[in-house]
C-alpha cells in the first residue's frame, strides 16, 4: 500500500513533469473538492485550471489562494447552477473554445439531504443529478478534449467499491426514495457507466474513488435538512456529535494529497495508454492498480478505489460480475442518454 509520505514525494514531482496541465474541478468550493483543488495547484506545473460554481464572490478567497500557492497557474472560475444538463453543455462549450485537450476531469459536486426526492427543473432528482447525471455529461461532452490528451484522467468522489444490488427498473429513484437508495443507485451507476464509457475511449483513465470519512461540511448542512420527527435529534447532533467530526475524519488537506496523486500516478493507466508510462512514475515497491475488468492480462482502465488510492476487492464484486454478464451497463448507459435528452428538452 502507498503510504502517504510516498504519496507526498509522487505528487512533488509533478513539478518537473510537463507544464501546462489543463484541468477542470467541479465541487471544488468545498470539502474533498477544494482540499483537492489546493494540493493540485501547491504540485502542479504550471498548470490550467478550470472550477465551476455556484459562487464567483464566494470563491473570492479560494482563488486568492490558488493564486498564491500557484503563480504561474491560470485559474478561470465558470459560475453557474450545476446540478443542471444543459450548464453542464455551456460549460463543456466554453471549455472547448478554449483549450485543445483536457488532462483532468475532477468531480466532487453533492450533498447529502433527509427532505427525501427534490426535482431540478429538468426533472432529475437534485442529488442524483449532481452525484452522477451532471458529472457523467461533464464527461461525454469532453471526450473529444480529454482524448487529446497524453494522459487523461477523470475521477468521480463518490463511493467507488461500496456498489450495491440496485433496482434496475428504477435508475431515477422515483419509487420509494431514501437517500440509500439514491446513493447505491448513483455509485453502482457511476462504476458500471464508466465500464461503458471505458470501452469506446480506452485512452482515457476513469477512476470511482470513496474518499473514507473526511472531516468535511457535509454532515453538517445534512442535519440542517431534516425534517419532522429528526428535527430535535439532527439539532442535538448539531450542538453535540457533529463539532466532534473533524477528531475522526481525514483533513481536507490530507484527502487532497491522494487526490493529487490519484490524478497524476502512473499507477492508474487507461486500457490503452498513448506512452509507455503515463503519469509520474511509481513510487517504488508499488504496483499499477487493477481494473475492474482485466482480460487477457489487459486491464480495462476503470478502478474502483479506496481512500487510500488501492483497488477494492470485496463482495460487491460479485454484484458487478452479475451486472456485467446481464449487459447492466448497456441498460445503464441508454437510460442515462435518454435522461439528459429528456432534460435538454425540458430546459
Ligand atoms: N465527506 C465525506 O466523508 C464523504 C464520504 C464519502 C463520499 N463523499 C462524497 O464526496 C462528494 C464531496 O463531498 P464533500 O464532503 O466534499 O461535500 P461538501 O464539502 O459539502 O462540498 C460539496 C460541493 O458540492 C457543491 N454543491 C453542493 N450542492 C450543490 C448544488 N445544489 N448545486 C451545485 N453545487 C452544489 C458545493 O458547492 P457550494 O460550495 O456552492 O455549496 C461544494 O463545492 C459528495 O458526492 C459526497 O457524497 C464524501
Amino acid at each position: 500500500m502507498v503510504n502517504i509520505k510516498a504519496v507526498r514525494e509522487s505528487n512533488s514531482r509533478l513539478k518537473s513533469e510537463p507544464s501546462g496541465m489543463v484541468a477542470l474541478f467541479v465541487g471544488a468550493t468545498s470539502g474533498i473538492g477544494k482540499g483537492s483543488i489546493m494540493q493540485f495547484a501547491k504540485y502542479a506545473n504550471a498548470p490550467k485550471v478550470y472550477i465551476v460554481g455556484r459562487s464567483k464572490t464566494a470563491a473570492t478567497a479560494l482563488l486568492n489562494e490558488l493564486d498564491r500557492l500557484n503563480p504561474q497557474g491560470t485559474f478561470v472560475f465558470i459560475e453557474t447552477e450545476i446540478s443542471l444538463i444543459k450548464n453542464a453543455d455551456d460549460v463543456c462549450d466554453q471549455i472547448a473554445a478554449q483549450e485543445r485537450k483536457l488532462d483532468l476531469a475532477f468531480l466532487s459536486p453533492g450533498f447529502l439531504s433527509g427532505a427525501g426526492r427534490q426535482e431540478t427543473s429538468e426533472g432529475i432528482d437534485a442529488f442524483c443529478a449532481l452525484s452522477y447525471y451532471v458529472r457523467l455529461r461533464l464527461i461525454y461532452k469532453l471526450i473529444p478534449l480529454l482524448s487529446a490528451s497524453p494522459n487523461p484522467r477523470v475521477i468521480s468522489i463518490l463511493a467507488g467499491g461500496d456498489e450495491h444490488a440496485i433496482d434496475v427498473d428504477d435508475l431515477e429513484v422515483r419509487k420509494g426514495y431514501s437517500l440509500r437508495k439514491a446513493v447505491y443507485t448513483c455509485t453502482t451507476q457511476t462504476t458500471l457507466a464508466f465500464e461503458e464509457l471505458a470501452k469506446s475511449s480506452p485512452s482515457i483513465a476513469f477512476c470511482h474513488v470513496h474518499p473514507g470519512f473526511v472531516a468535511t461540511e457535509i454532515v453538517n448542512k445534512f442535519a440542517h435538512t431534516a425534517k419532522g420527527m429528526w428535527t430535535l435529534p439532527a439539532m442535538l447532533a448539531r450542538w453535540t456529535l457533529i463539532p466532534l467530526l473533524p477528531l475522526f475524519g481525514r483533513s481536507i488537506e490530507n484527502a487532497g494529497e491522494w487526490s493529487v496523486f490519484v490524478a497524476t500516478s502512473a499507477k492508474y493507466p487507461p486500457a490503452k495508454p498513448k506512452e509507455k508510462v503515463v503519469g509520474v512514475s511509481l513510487p517504488k515497491g508499488t504496483t499499477i492498480a487493477t481494473s475492474t475488468v482485466v482480460a487477457d492480462g489487459q486491464g480495462n482502465g476503470v478502478y474502483r478505489l479506496d481512500n487510500y488510492g488501492e483497488t477494492v476487492k470485496n463482495e460487491r464484486d460479485t454484484i458487478l460480475e452479475n451486472y456485467r454478464a446481464n449487459q447492466v451497463g448497456k441498460k445503464i448507459w441508454e437510460e442515462t442518454i435518454s435522461v439528459w435528452e429528456r432534460a435538454t428538452r425540458a430546459s
